[in-house]
């Protein structure tokens, strides 16, 4: 029987580093939940991320998975040691992987990190930037507005294009040239951020990092799949079947990709 590789965001964020598991991974089965019911996590306070992080972890060790992948950097910044401390099996998140991707673009260790305000508060990158490399200078900002552009399906819109010129405004007067896309939802909107910046600065996914670490990590623990037969992924939102499966099937290219809706604790939010 083969074991996925599971997956949790608060949304369709995590997507984004799914993507770029399977590009470097195409034999490895994926077990994905997005907790869309309860998105954002950004702007609540870390004990209740905290929990929710447990709740989806909870659901998907339940089905055998056999590496769990944080792909929520809010999620990260608030759950990933207590997580890694409990479970049995490898546990990894987005944060540590962004801040090495960051350390080998920037040129004049001038970094920016857009996250979520949970993100931003916790310190989270600033810490594992200067903890890699102590002369890094790192300029954070908060874009609040860029989950519920993605959740909603708008990120290729004109009014996105406006709320990342709007947000990312305050950067532009700084000297940094390389950018850490801190949230995993903000790769959707990586083309207007990079137009908007221009070429001197370069925009940084953590999800590919993050993908090489997945594998790295596998093969140490002799977990690789060999082979792609009997893959079938599995999809999970607490929220809209209909929008995850519009976004994700536009995002990754699965021929006939099938979502489930799944319930979590007591779900309070926008996006049900
Ligand atoms: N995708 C998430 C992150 O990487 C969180 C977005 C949110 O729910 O606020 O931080």
């Amino acid at each position: 029987m083969k074991r996925a590789i599971g997956f949790i965001d608060s949304g369709v964020g995590g997507l984004t580093v799914v993507k770029e598991v399977l590009k470097q991974l195409p034999h490895e089965q994926i077990y994905y939940l997005g907790d869309t019911a309860r998105c954002p996590y950004g702007p609540r306070d870390r004990d209740e991320v905290n929990q929710f992080t447990w709740e989806m972890t909870n659901f998907l060790v339940e089905r055998n998975i056999k590496m769990l992948v944080i792909a929520c950097n809010t999620a990260t910044a608030a759950a990933l040691a207590d997580i890694r401390a409990t479970l049995d099996i490898p546990v990894i998140g987005v944060i540590q992987p962004g801040s090495r991707a960051a350390l080998k673009a920037t040129r004049n260790n001038r970094v920016g990190v857009l996250g979520t305000i949970g993100t931003v508060q916790s310190m989270a990158y600033p810490k594992a930037l200067k903890g890699l490399n102590r002369r890094v200078e790192v300029d954070s900002l908060a874009c609040p507005k860029f989950v519920s552009v993605v959740e909603s399906g708008e990120y290729k819109s004109a009014i996105a294009k406006k709320i990342v010129a709007e947000s990312l405004l305050p950067l532009k007067s700084t000297k940094i040239d390389t950018i850490i896309l801190g949230c995993t939802h903000y790769p959707l909107l990586k083309t207007l951020i990079e137009n908007f910046m221009g070429s001197d600065v370069a925009v940084i996914n953590s999800g590919e990092e993050t993908a090489s670490e997945v594998s790295a990590l596998l093969d140490y623990h002799d977990l690789l799949d060999r082979d792609d037969n009997g893959v079938q992924h599995r999809f999970f939102t607490t929220g809209s079947v209909s929008i995850f499966q519009d976004i994700a099937q536009d995002w990754l290219d699965i021929p006939d990709m099938h979502v489930e809706h799944i319930k979590l604790g007591n779900e309070k939010g926008v996006y049900q």
